[in-house]
């Protein structure tokens, strides 16, 4: 039995968690700042950095507490390396550096976008990595920084069949929340909104999915582009402005996400067919997203995909996706290295072909 310390400062939620063998949670405790930025409708990345400072040791020992292991008990620690705002992931980096120091505990550097695709296999299906019926694996992984689908072998190898051209997804719902003044952050706020909307009543475009007799050009099937549905959005709003007459805001907050889902959607299930699909995961801030969830769920099952949507908790920002990874990297390097308490952060994220916990789980 192994014990993971995870750390992940990333944005703007300062979380550590404790997880055994990478799969079971003993604790996962967040401290968000949401309430911090709120008044300067996004993140601020110096004020995130200085309130991470303020909240490690609180959030730390709430982790410890909530697993009932002490820093003894711990076997490695693993931390956030990025991608994320920079003087926000040094604090998380330089924390873990200080403790691993303290503690002689191994450290490893996690990527947090790799991090939101461990989040699928939590709590207890890390499992299903080994399982060589469930690949190829598709990955939708939709974040306030991140859209794309990736393709993922069980020898590791992680093809990038699309991404974004320009707004990740949760970006462009947190623009629209803006857009109608919903506050930040806008995807909870859209989708509950939208609740009481009529998702027929405003049409907004589906980018890049062909339609309107327009073909997709053969290297963006799989890419997206929410600027375009962006900008429609403005346009409405900017009208009803004009006209000094009332927004619809559960009306087009409705339109809006069902552009959003419809194109993530069916870009997934393009993407499933096309390359023979066993399993399809769902991971990151949107995949919260409710009428996200169910239309994933309802195509699964007519598609007889095999899903996996990240639970809530492990969708937005956590530090048990993190400590998950680490375990892996754990099994591979139990001692660690002296050179990871040199690592640096990285602000954007890395080429890569391979998802080593894949590569490397037995
Ligand atoms: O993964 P995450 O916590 O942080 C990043 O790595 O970016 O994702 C945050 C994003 C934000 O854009 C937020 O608006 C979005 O996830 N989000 C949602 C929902 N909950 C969070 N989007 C749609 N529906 C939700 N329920
Ligand atoms: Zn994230």
């Amino acid at each position: 039995m192994s014990l993971i310390l995870g750390i992940e400062s990333s944005c703007d939620e300062t979380a550590v968690a404790v997880v055994e063998d990478g799969g079971r949670v003993l604790s996962s405790q967040v401290a968000s700042q949401i309430a911090r930025h709120a008044e300067h409708g996004g993140v601020v990345p110096e004020l995130a950095a200085r309130e991470h400072l303020k909240a490690l040791d609180v959030v730390l020992n709430a982790a410890l507490t909530e697993a009932e292991v002490g820093l003894a008990e711990i076997d490695g620690i693993a931390v956030t390396q990025g991608p994320g705002l920079i003087p926000a992931l040094l604090v998380g980096l330089n924390y873990a550096k200080g403790l691993a120091a303290a503690n002689n505990l191994p450290l490893y550097g996690v990527n947090h976008f790799l991090a939101h695709i461990y989040g699928a296999f939590l709590p207890d299906r890390s499992d299903e990595l080994a399982d060589e019926a469930n690949y190829p694996m598709l990955a939708l992984v939709v974040s306030g920084g991140h859209t794309n689908l990736l393709l993922l072998h069980r020898s590791g190898r992680a093809e990038q069949l699309g991404g974004t051209l320009d707004d990740a997804a949760g970006e462009a719902l947190d623009k629209a929340a803006k857009l109608l003044d919903l506050g930040y952050p806008g995807g909870p706020a859209v989708q509950r909104a939208a609740e009481s909307g009529d998702c027929k009543a405003f049409h907004f475009p589906r980018p890049l999915l062909g339609q309107a007799g327009k073909a997709v050009a053969p290297e963006n099937r799989f890419n997206f582009s929410f600027s375009g549905i962006k900008t429609a959005l403005l346009y409405t709003v900017r009208d009803y402005r004009d006209r000094g007459e009332e927004l619809p805001v559960a009306d087009l907050a409705a339109g809006f996400q069902d552009a959003v889902v419809e194109v993530l959607v069916r870009k997934t299930f393009m993407a499933a067919r096309e390359h023979g699909v066993k399993m399809i995961i769902a991971a990151g801030g949107v995949a919260c997203n409710a009428r996200l969830r169910s239309e994933l769920e309802n195509r699964a099952a007519s598609g007889k995909f095999k899903l996996f949507l990240a639970p809530g908790k492990f969708c937005t920002d956590n530090a048990a996706m993190v400590a998950g990874i680490g375990y892996h990297y754990y099994l591979n390097n139990p001692e660690g290295s002296v050179e990871a308490l040199g690592m640096d952060a990285y602000a954007r994220l890395p080429q890569f072909s391979e998802v080593p916990f894949i590569r490397d789980v037995k």
